[in-house]
């Protein structure tokens, strides 16, 4: 047996790296916050009026604890125990909805990034099992890029037509993500 492995391999379970568990823990938090941060941008399109993008970020709320939850349970059945940490309050105020799209794709550009570093760490110290879980979330990750990419392109022909901006929110109900 490779002495790393025995290290990590007390009884019956492949235990996590600490550097690995690290990283995923810090992901269990980054999913929460951007799961709350969509809450908080869905509250506002709700009360701007923009039922539709307000549908669609509720549900976008839905799926960002989803993924906290698969971290969760992944940490959970390789031996360590999720930590559920505080979160600082999202903000209110998203300026258009524009704007709003705007920073969903900056978010998730950072978590591309954030799951990026994780595959590379799992590289670097041969935890496939870790890896083969991760890839899940950089394909959403790229489903959810292109959507928000798609949303903004959109909004941008758009501009300032009022009626075209009320018929494009109605749109949004059905350009949920897929999970
Ligand atoms: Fe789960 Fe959109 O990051």
């Amino acid at each position: 047996m490779h002495q790393d492995l025995e290290v990590y391999l007390p009884k019956f379970k492949i235990m996590l790296s600490p550097n690995i568990e690290k990283l995923l823990q810090d992901q269990v938090t980054k999913e929460a916050s951007s799961s709350q941060t969509y809450l908080s941008m869905a509250c506002w399109a709700d009360v701007k009026g923009y039922s539709g993008a307000a549908e669609f970020l509720y549900a976008h709320s839905d799926e960002e604890r989803m993924h906290m939850l698969k971290l969760i349970k992944f940490l959970n059945e390789r031996g360590s125990q999720a930590v559920i940490s505080s979160l600082d309050a999202p903000k209110k105020d998203f300026g258009t909805l524009k704007e709003a799209f705007e920073s969903i794709l900056e978010h998730e550009v950072k978590v591309t990034e954030s799951i990026n570093h994780i595959i590379t760490a799992c590289l670097k110290e041969n935890d496939h099992l870790t890896n083969n879980f991760m890839q899940w979330y950089i394909s959403e990750q790229m489903e959810e890029e292109q959507l928000a990419r798609s949303i903004i392109d959109k909004l941008e022909m758009i501009g300032s037509d009022t009626s075209s901006l009320y018929l494009f929110d109605r749109e949004l109900t059905s350009l949920q993500g897929h999970e």
